[in-house]
């Protein structure tokens, strides 16, 4: 079944809100000339708003790194869903590695961001990934299989038919050594094998599954050849202009 590809950069905490209206002042007639893509970017919260109005008129999703689940409420420093919709954004990165790293973001809590993001009708971004020890002692595959059914619980085929997973090794994130497309390739069958199993393949088969780890301008092709990786999503490489065009602008090979 053909996908149509996903390209995502990830800004993490990089990028004021007129960093980012002149960034995609540059970048959205490029994402306007790849029609066969969707092509994203995932702001700070603070920069949302701008950079939603930035990218209006061109195909540009701009999307949040995070969310809380309530709507609203005493949750000082959080971000929920209509607030992201509101500023005009349409996804949402759910568990990224830093999050459950850094701020406790556990798979329970992801499902729960998932549903909070799929209520309101925003594209959740779902990541997952082993890290280094994981991979060493022969538990990645258990680790994503984990990950994978606690931050999706509760979702129905439907409902997972329009998301996209991310799988992105800890060890590949921002230390220049991306996975091999052998190795990204082997997860990503396992981890469509493990959809299918959950959802049926119908919807399994809709799901997109991306790659992100240290994807540079020279490796992203390489990386989208292969059969199952359904785009990419992009942290550092994603900052400049010119690099991120390079990389959204990989030949796909579906
Ligand atoms: P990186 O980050 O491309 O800088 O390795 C990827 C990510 O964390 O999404």
């Amino acid at each position: 079944m053909s996908r149509k590809p996903f390209l995502a950069g990830n800004w993490k905490m990089f990028k004021t809100g007129e960093q980012a209206a002149e960034f995609i002042g540059q970048f959205k007639s490029v994402a306007a000339s790849l029609g066969d893509r969707d092509i994203a970017l995932a702001v700070p919260a603070t920069a949302l708003e701008t950079a939603a109005k930035a990218a209006q008129g061109s195909p540009l999703i701009i999307g949040a790194q995070n969310l809380f689940w309530e709507k609203e409420g005493a949750f000082t420093g959080e971000i929920s869903a209509p607030m992201i919709k509101g500023a005009g954004a349409t996804m949402v990165i759910i568990g990224h590695s830093e999050r459950r790293q850094f701020f406790g973001d556990t798979d329970e809590k992801v499902a729960k961001k998932l549903a909070a993001a799929l209520a309101d009708g925003l594209l959740p971004v779902v990541c997952v990934g082993e890290n280094l020890s994981e991979r060493e002692n022969g538990k990645t595959l258990d680790v994503l299989s984990t990950q994978l059914t606690g931050s999706l619980a509760g979702l129905s085929a439907e409902a997972a038919a329009s998301i996209v997973v991310a799988y992105e090794p800890v060890w590949a994130i921002g230390t220049g050594k991306s996975a091999s497309e052998g190795e990204a390739q082997e997860v990503h069958v396992f981890l469509r094998r493990r959809l299918k199993e959950t959802f049926g393949a119908e919807a399994a088969d809709r799901i997109r599954i991306i790659y992100g780890g240290s994807v540079k301008p020279e490796n992203a092709a390489l990386i989208l050849a292969q059969s199952e990786i359904d785009g990419l999503l992009v942290g550092g490489a994603s900052l400049k202009v010119d690099s991120f065009t390079k990389i959204v602008q990989s030949p796909y090979a579906g």
